[in-house]
């Protein structure tokens, strides 16, 4: 049996990362479109480099909370069993250190900056800005590695081959309203294999496409899901 899990801001909400739509459109106080479109970094890319500068740093003062940790749990615990695959719309890392390794990043990493002269990208801890080299090819054309609004998504072949082979797919806390991920669910029931779908959120998202909807915060309704696969959390 193959899992397929897309995870969204509410599942870092109860680490204390604040989601995209809780507040009117803004994003710790910016229009979203001025510091997460490439239009935005056009305009003023200091402002965007300080911004996810923050956010980079806020990283250090946050941590996995149970809902990470029951995905790393349930990962282990399916290896033999079919397959697992976990994506994420989240640009926080903390997925991997509550220690999911099969995790496609989709909008990309916070921890990761990419060139604009070359392409490469590369691992980044500190802040950056418009003077900030790359390592690859010495152009000051650094930007976070992150996919704004009008590009396109991460790694969409791999995510649509999953989809393809998925029995069970879960979305935990995303409000569904960006595409592609939020035509994920649906594009899973299409494959023929009578994919059961799950969503987890206290506030559901009334998609009349799920099959299952655990309303709760990611912290209970997680471990709630692993029960409901038969997977005991300390696997
Ligand atoms: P949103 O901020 O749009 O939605 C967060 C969802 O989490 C809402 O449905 C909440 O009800 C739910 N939620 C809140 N607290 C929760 C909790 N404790 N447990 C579970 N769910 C909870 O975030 P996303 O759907 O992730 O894109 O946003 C999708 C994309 O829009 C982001 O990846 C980002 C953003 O603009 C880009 O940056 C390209």
């Amino acid at each position: 049996m193959n899992i397929v899990v897309l995870t969204g801001a509410g599942i870092s909400a109860e680490s204390g990362i604040s989601t995209f739509r809780a507040a009117d459109g803004l994003w710790e106080k910016h229009r979203i479109e001025d510091v997460a479109s490439p239009e935005g970094f056009l305009r003023d890319p200091s402002l965007v480099h300080d911004f996810y500068n923050r956010r980079r740093a806020q990283l250090h003062l946050v941590a996995p909370n149970p809902a990470h940790l029951a995905l790393a749990a349930l990962e282990r615990a399916w290896q033999g069993r079919g397959n697992f695959l976990l994506l994420t719309q989240n640009v926080d890392d903390l997925h991997e250190r509550a220690g999911s390794r099969v995790l496609l990043h989709m909008h990309g990493e916070l921890r990761k900056l990419v060139c604009a002269s070359c392409g490469e990208t590369c691992h980044w801890l500190d802040d950056a800005g418009v003077e900030t080299l790359c390592p690859a090819c010495g152009a000051a054309a650094m930007r976070p590695d992150i996919v704004w609004f009008g590009e396109i998504p991460y790694y969409m072949d791999e995510i649509v081959a999953a989809l393809d082979e998925a029995d069970v797919f879960c979305a935990i806390g995303t409000s569904g309203v960006v595409y592609p991920a939020a035509g994920f669910a649906a594009e899973a029931r299409r494959n023929g294999r009578n994919c059961l779908l799950y969503e987890i959120n206290p506030t559901p998202t009334g998609g009349h496409v799920f099959d299952h909807v655990i309303a709760a915060p990611a912290s209970q309704g997680v471990p709630e899901f692993l029960r409901r696969l038969g997977v005991e959390e300390a696997a």
